[in-house]
């Protein structure tokens, strides 16, 4: 792909928001007996999908974000997650609902799980987007997954390549693997 060509589509931006009303009807009619729901997005992948998603919930949602960053050796992770930003809330007693654009080796969300169930959250749901099932190399359970998508890297609605196409208003694929 050269700089100037736009990603080939793999998700439009009418199947986007189609899917994340289902999505965000799912998650509605879960929570649907008065519980509050913290929403906690992952930066910076899950800043749109978050933002079209809390907009869609019919329950009531607080909003918080962490920021999270995989080590890298050179082009693969090494599977430690680091840090980068915590939330502001105090999460315990809290039901928590993680949004994440991605699960690519589900390191991650296995680490955000384990780090919220520390602090006494009341309970813990995941929520994707995407989800690359033949890159997992760690069983995460995952409660609502938007699409399933083969192993190839992704860019828009927030997911970039090397801080690239993150504004992008569809899914689309950039055809050799890169990561
Ligand atoms: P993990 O490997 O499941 O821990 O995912 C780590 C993070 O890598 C995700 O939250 C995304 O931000 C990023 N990522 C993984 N695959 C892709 C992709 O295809 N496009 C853009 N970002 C990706
Ligand atoms: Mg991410």
């Amino acid at each position: 792909m050269n700089d100037h060509s736009l990603p080939e589509v793999l998700f439009s931006e009418q199947q986007i928001r189609d899917r994340v009303a289902e999505l965000a009807n799912a998650i509605s009619a879960d929570y649907a007996d008065g519980e509050e729901v913290l929403m906690i997005g992952v930066l910076r992948g899950a800043f749109i999908f978050l933002a079209d998603l809390s907009r869609r919930l019919t329950v009531e949602r607080q909003i918080d974000f962490i920021a999270l960053s995989s080590y890298e050796d050179g082009a693969q992770h090494r599977g430690a997650v680091r840090l980068i930003m915590d939330l502001r809330s105090d999460v315990a007693g809290k039901h928590v609902l993680i949004v994440d654009d991605i699960a690519d080796t589900g390191r991650t969300l296995e680490y955000l799980k384990r780090n919220l169930a520390t602090r006494r959250a009341a309970s813990v749901r995941t929520c994707v987007l995407l989800r690359k099932p033949s890159r997992h190399e760690v069983p995460v359970q995952i409660d609502y997954v938007g699409f399933e998508i083969p192993d190839a890297w992704v860019v828009g609605y927030g997911l970039d390549y090397t801080d690239r196409f993150r504004s992008l208003p569809y899914i689309g694929i950039v055809d050799s693997r890169v990561d």
